[in-house]
């Protein structure tokens, strides 16, 4: 009987448990911790992602604040805000949404971000840190994950895991974590020969290439763990990167889209802003 994480649960308790923390913070320093959301033109995508963070700020009592530019803005006027709120004392994480528009150098204004206001851990110094294995902002959705695999007590040591996609923001995260929790890692990529076979080797498996069900349960080892990170809106409504009905019948632990990694996502934001607020207050990790 394959069993289901349910993400929304999980990300429900964090944020009732961050709630009580950020309180507490609140009375200790006496003052608020705040998050600047930065969403750049008219994706309708990143709207709702937004809009879902804002709610989750509200719900945990952090203030966040929220700086909608028009989709014609410049790179130099997305710069010049990040800049500023980076150097602005009462800001304590900057969020830049993404994708920004085709004009706009994502490179140039991530590197803009502060390290220690980076909540979704996506400058060089977080990622260098992460791949060093030194303390860092871990990027939402594979922390996310992670706290996900550790909730359902699955074992990870000596696993073969397996992550299908190559992005900054997943892909590369998640499989540096996996190999933190001592997994043997294989990354596979448009390019990737064989996949089937590759992704049936798996004890874990991780989807996050954006392909609505490319994952079907021959690609499926009896038992595995399936960690759907996809969120495809479809005619059908929103769909996930793996056949969820039919791979479900195979799998020991399965992630249900919606209602898995996007929440905790979400939470997991919620987790990096009150950590980026206490480390001014009191220092290192
Ligand atoms: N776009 C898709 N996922 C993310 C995320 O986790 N953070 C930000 N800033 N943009 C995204």
């Amino acid at each position: 009987m394959t069993k289901i994480i349910d993400g929304k649960a999980l990300s429900q308790s964090i944020k009732d448990q961050l709630k009580i923390s950020v309180e507490n913070f609140k009375n200790k320093y006496n003052r608020d911790i705040t998050l600047a959301v930065i969403l750049v033109g008219e994706n309708p995508a990143s709207q709702v992602y937004v809009r879902n963070k804002i709610k989750a700020c509200e719900y945990v009592g952090i203030k966040s604040l929220s700086y909608k530019l028009e989709e014609t803005a410049t790179e130099e006027e997305v710069i010049e805000l990040t800049k500023s709120l980076s150097n602005d004392n009462k800001i304590d994480g900057i969020l830049v949404q993404l994708p920004l528009p085709k004009h706009i150098n994502e490179d140039m204004v991530l590197s803009c971000i502060s390290p220690e206001k980076d909540v979704d851990g996506f400058t060089s110094i977080n990622i260098g840190n992460l791949l060093l294995g030194k303390p860092c902002i871990v990027s939402c959705t594979p922390q996310g994950i992670i706290t996900m695999l550790k909730s359902a007590n699955i074992e990870l040591t000596g696993k073969n895991a397996v992550v299908i996609g190559r992005s900054n923001i997943v892909g590369k995260p998640i499989s540096l974590l996996l190999l933190k929790e001592n997994c043997t890692v294989t990354i596979c990529h448009s390019k990737t020969k064989d996949i089937e076979k590759i992704c049936s080797n798996a004890d874990i498996l991780i989807a996050a290439l954006g392909k609505t069900q490319f994952v079907k349960e021959n690609m499926v080892k009896e038992g595995a763990v399936v960690i759907d990170v996809g969120i495809n809106r479809t005619e059908n409504g929103l769909k996930g990167d793996v056949d969820f009905d039919n791979v479900s019948k195979k799998t020991s632990y399965i992630t249900p889209v919606p209602g898995g990694v996007g929440p905790m996502t979400i939470a997991t934001l919620m987790e990096n802003t009150y950590k980026c607020a206490l480390r001014r207050e009191e220092g290192e990790f």
